[in-house]
């Protein structure tokens, strides 16, 4: 199946049942459909604007990881202290292949997070904000397990951030002092071979 026939079926989930399922028939195909086919770099733009800002000796967090393309960029760029998390198990498998994360969860992203409030140093979402996927109040969690002075660092696609709540949700947590706007980057398009996907830009927000 093609890429552009994976997302619209994904784009178009109502329900996390239907997501789960959508990625559980992808997961075998995907780093070889968005990587070797359509060359994937959301993971290496997210990995060269978290190394301005995230030290190598950081607990990380992947947020949506996926089968660990991440997480893959993350540890050769010398951040080992990995964990990813994830709702679908067969992304989980495929992560865990990749020998990269120390600790592999399978947890929601809009639901609560049984992790304790400051665990971590730096949080990743890459190509998980987007139609049919996890909600605007995930960031309510996220934010919670990240430390003060720490970053929440994520894609988002142009489009969607224009359509979606997203920018009311982030308007409203940065007049709660919960954290800060540091960059946002130009925009991108994630598959450099063909472009089904939109653009993209890169968010990095620390945590107050
Ligand atoms: C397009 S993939 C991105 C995977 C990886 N970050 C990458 O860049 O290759 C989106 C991932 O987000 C996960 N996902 C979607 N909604 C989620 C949610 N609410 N909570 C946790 N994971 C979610 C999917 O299972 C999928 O693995």
């Amino acid at each position: 199946m093609s890429v552009e026939n994976r997302q619209s079926k994904l784009y178009s989930s109502q329900t996390n049942e239907e997501l789960v399922a959508y990625y559980s028939e992808w997961a075998k195909e995907y780093d070889r459909e968005l990587v070797g086919d359509c060359n994937y770099i959301a993971p290496q733009q997210a990995v060269k604007v978290l190394s301005q800002f995230v030290p190598q000796n950081a607990r990380i967090l992947d947020a949506g990881c996926g089968t660990g393309l991440v997480g893959e960029v993350l540890h050769q760029n010398g951040y080992s202290n990995l964990e990813g998390m994830d709702i679908s198990a067969e992304m989980l498998a495929q992560a865990r292949q990749k020998n990269v994360y120390t600790l592999l969860h399978q947890k929601v992203m809009g639901e609560p997070l049984d992790f304790p409030s400051d665990s971590f140093d730096a949080i990743t979402i890459v190509g998980v904000f987007t139609y049919g996927h996890a909600p605007s109040s995930s960031f309510d969690e996220l934010i919670r397990i990240c430390k003060p002075k720490g970053y929440v660092i994520f894609t988002m696609r142009m489009d969607f951030y224009e359509q979606s709540d997203f920018s009311q949700k982030l308007t409203e947590l940065e007049e709660d002092s919960k954290c800060k706007l540091v960059e946002i980057s130009d925009q991108f398009s994630p598959l450099s071979l063909s472009k089904p996907g939109g653009y993209y830009q890169l968010w990095v927000y620390q945590v107050s």
